[in-house]
């Protein structure tokens, strides 16, 4: 049957060529991000203090200004995608400029929340070739198409590319920032009544740091392996361990995961929680936990946006590491398979849920 005669109309088949269209370019929204914050676009904008003609958007940038033809395109579909906002200054001359949204806002470099690390590294080319080796990957004996496409695992590449275990831990940093002042000031009770809490992969210790900060009292011990931790400095309440949690986990009253088990496989998680309980020290009526910051991923066709960041995440960990992104049923058969008793989901950080695990 002719593709013509299956369709109800003309406008179906030019909606899905559409369509089709879309998906195929959808890496132009990300490359176009990139650009953006490589040239400092955000900075520039913030450093102005009001909306920005593109005229003196080229004039402060560091480009070719024979190029403004270029910028006026990269803003225009950064306009489009709500990164950036275009307002009328003048209504005589009908003189438009740009100005920043929320979205960007967190993009400004000096931000101390600010995503620019994160959007940087999770952009950078070492992240997405991997994606060019997806296919292969299905007809390989490979764990993940990163290792496919390097021969190594991902965290075996960042001990040894010394500039890219920066660019990483400064990503991971940036979030774990912005995650530990939304912890501090909203999930206070979390952490109410602990004496020690030890933040198991816990990166650069950002997170561990503003729980210092807030909790004076409250020591924090951060085990990552030792090319992230090398040199961090100790506080008073804070220390760093260079190890393997497949190994050792520090005793603690509580261990913190924050976007760990989404890196690894069903059977590497269950390991790693039941290091997690071996570490408790108390009951769960004394405070012992465990303290998951991690997706849920639900599937609901209402939040399609939601849903396919969600969905993007899953593919990314596919394709970087050897994890995935968990529905509520597949997390719960983790806890249970690891020996926890019961476990309490409170939907607090956007995308990501905070997951008490109790012994
Ligand atoms: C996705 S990052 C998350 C870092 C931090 N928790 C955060 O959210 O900002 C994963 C971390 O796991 C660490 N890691 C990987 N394998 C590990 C292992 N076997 N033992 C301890 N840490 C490990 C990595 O070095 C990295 O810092």
């Amino acid at each position: 049957m002719a593709f013509l005669d299956i369709v109800d109309s003309t406008q179906e088949l030019l909606d899905a060529q559409a369509h089709v269209w879309n998906h195929t370019f959808s890496y132009v929204n990300s490359m176009c991000l990139r650009c953006a914050i490589q040239l400092g676009i955000p900075d520039i904008i913030h450093e102005h203090d009001k909306p920005i003609t593109l005229s003196r958007l080229v004039d402060a940038l560091p480009m070719n200004k024979a190029k403004s033809h270029g910028l006026n395109r990269l803003m225009r579909i950064l306009v489009h995608s709500k990164i950036f906002e275009k307002v009328n200054i003048s209504e005589e001359e009908e003189e438009e400029a740009y100005s920043l949204t929320t979205a960007s806002r967190l993009l400004l470099r000096d931000e101390p929340l600010s995503f620019a690390p994160f959007a940087l590294a999770m952009i950078d080319p070492i992240q997405m070739y991997p994606f060019h080796h997806l296919f292969e990957w299905f007809n390989d004996e490979s764990p993940s198409p990163f290792h496919t496409k390097n021969g190594k695992d991902f965290w075996e590449l960042a001990a040894n590319e010394k500039k890219w275990n920066q660019v990483f831990n400064e990503a991971m940093a940036s979030d774990a920032r912005f995650v530990g002042s939304i912890l501090v000031k909203e999930c206070k009770h979390l952490f109410e009544g602990l004496n020690i809490v030890v933040d198991v992969a816990g990166g650069t210790g950002m997170v561990a740091k503003a729980l210092a900060d807030s909790f004076p009292s409250l020591k924090s011990i951060v085990l990552d392996l030792p090319h992230v931790v090398a040199g961090l400095e100790a506080s008073e309440n804070l220390r760093f361990e260079s190890g393997d949690m497949f190994q050792f986990i520090p005793p603690a009253d509580a261990v913190l995961l924050k976007w760990i088990l989404h890196d690894w496989s069903d059977e590497d998680c269950v390991k790693i929680l039941e290091k997690c309980k071996e570490a408790i020290i108390p009951s769960r009526n004394n405070g012992g936990k465990v303290i998951i910051l991690d997706m849920i991923v639900d599937g609901s066709k209402e939040k399609e946006k939601e849903t396919e960041t969600q969905l993007h995440f899953d593919m990314m960990m596919m394709t970087v590491v050897t994890g995935k992104e968990r529905s509520e049923k597949e997390w719960a058969s983790l806890f249970f398979a690891a020996g926890f008793n019961n476990y309490k989901i409170t939907p607090i950080l956007g995308l990501r849920s905070v997951i008490e695990v109790f012994p």
